[in-house]
C-alpha cells in the first residue's frame, strides 16, 4: 500500500472513543511494514531519537517523578534510558528488540529481548517495579492495551508509568493512527490505553517541551492506586 492510501482522514480516529479494547477503529494498528519487528530491529541503532535538549527535559522529568532508590523497568529500551546520572535505583531492567543496544546501555542491570507485538506479556513478577518508563516508542505497539494491563500487574501499589512521546517515528513501523493524528489526539489515545487496561488512576498529560526549535516532549503519566485492595476495573 502507498503512503497516501495509508493516511486516512484525521476525523476517522480523532473523535472516536472505543468502549472496550476490542472496539478500536478499523485499521488503527495497521502498519506500512507488517513484517516481523525482529527483522527491522536486527541491526543495532546506537543513535539518539530526540534532540539533546529534549533528552535533558526527559531526564529532568524522571528526576522529579521517579521514586529514588526504587526499581525501574525501561520498556522499549535501547542503549540509553535517559535516567538522571546521579540517581541510584535498586534495579533497572530494560526490555527491547536488540540485544546489542541493550548491552551498550550502562544503566541496565537486567536485559530482556522480546517482541511485545507478538506476545504482550511481561516476564516479570507481580508488583515488582516502582516505575515503568517508555520513551519515544509507544507508536510501535500494536497491542498496547494488553501491554498496559501487564504494566499495571508488574507495578507495585502507588507505582508510576510514564509514556514519553515526541514527533519523530520510523514511519513504516508506526501504527496508522500515529500517521493520521495530531499530537493532542495521540495523547488522548494514550490516556485511553490506560483507561482500557484498567487498574490505573486517570492519567495526566504534561507538556515538557524545551524551547522551540527542538523536538517537543509530551508525557502521559498514570499511577496505580497506593491503597491495596481491589484494583480499578477496566471500563466496558
Ligand atoms: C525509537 S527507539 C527508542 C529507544 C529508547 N527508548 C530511546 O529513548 O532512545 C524504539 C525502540 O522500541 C523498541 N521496540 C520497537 N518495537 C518493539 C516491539 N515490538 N517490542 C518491544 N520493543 C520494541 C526497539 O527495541 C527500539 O529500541
Amino acid at each position: 500500500m502507498g503512503r497516501d492510501a495509508f493516511r486516512l482522514p484525521r476525523a476517522v480516529y480523532a473523535g472516536y472513543v472505543p468502549k472496550s479494547a476490542d472496539e478500536f477503529p478499523e485499521g488503527f494498528f495497521e502498519r506500512l511494514d507488517p513484517s516481523p519487528d525482529a527483522d527491522f530491529y536486527v541491526n543495532p541503532r546506537l543513535v539518539a531519537h530526540i534532540d539533546e535538549a529534549t533528552i535533558d527535559a526527559l531526564t529532568q522529568a524522571y528526576r522529579e517523578l521517579l521514586p529514588a532508590g526504587g526499581s525501574v523497568l525501561d520498556l522499549m529500551s535501547s542503549w540509553i534510558s535517559h535516567l538522571p546520572e546521579e540517581a541510584r535505583y535498586e534495579r533497572v531492567a530494560g526490555l527491547g528488540m536488540n540485544a546489542l543496544e541493550l548491552d551498550e546501555n550502562p544503566r541496565l542491570n537486567e536485559r530482556v529481548v522480546k517482541d511485545l507485538n507478538v506476545d504482550p506479556s511481561l516476564p516479570f513478577e507481580d508488583e515488582s517495579f516502582d516505575s515503568v518508563v517508555n520513551a519515544v516508542s509507544i507508536q510501535y505497539l500494536t497491542r498496547p492495551v494488553e501491554v498496559f494491563a501487564e504494566i499495571c500487574r508488574v507495578l507495585r501499589p502507588g507505582g508510576i508509568h510514564i509514556v514519553a512521546t515526541s514527533h519523530r517515528m520510523f514511519p513504516t513501523k508506526a501504527i496508522r493512527a500515529w500517521h493520521v493524528l495530531q499530537p493532542q489526539d495521540r495523547i488522548r489515545w494514550i490516556q485511553r490505553y490506560f483507561e482500557l487496561a484498567g487498574g490505573f488512576l486517570p492519567a495526566e498529560s504534561l507538556d515538557r517541551s524545551p524551547a522551540s526549535g527542538t523536538d517537543p516532549l509530551w508525557l502521559v503519566v498514570g499511577r496505580k492506586p497506593a491503597e491495596s485492595g481491589a484494583p480499578l476495573a477496566a471500563e466496558k
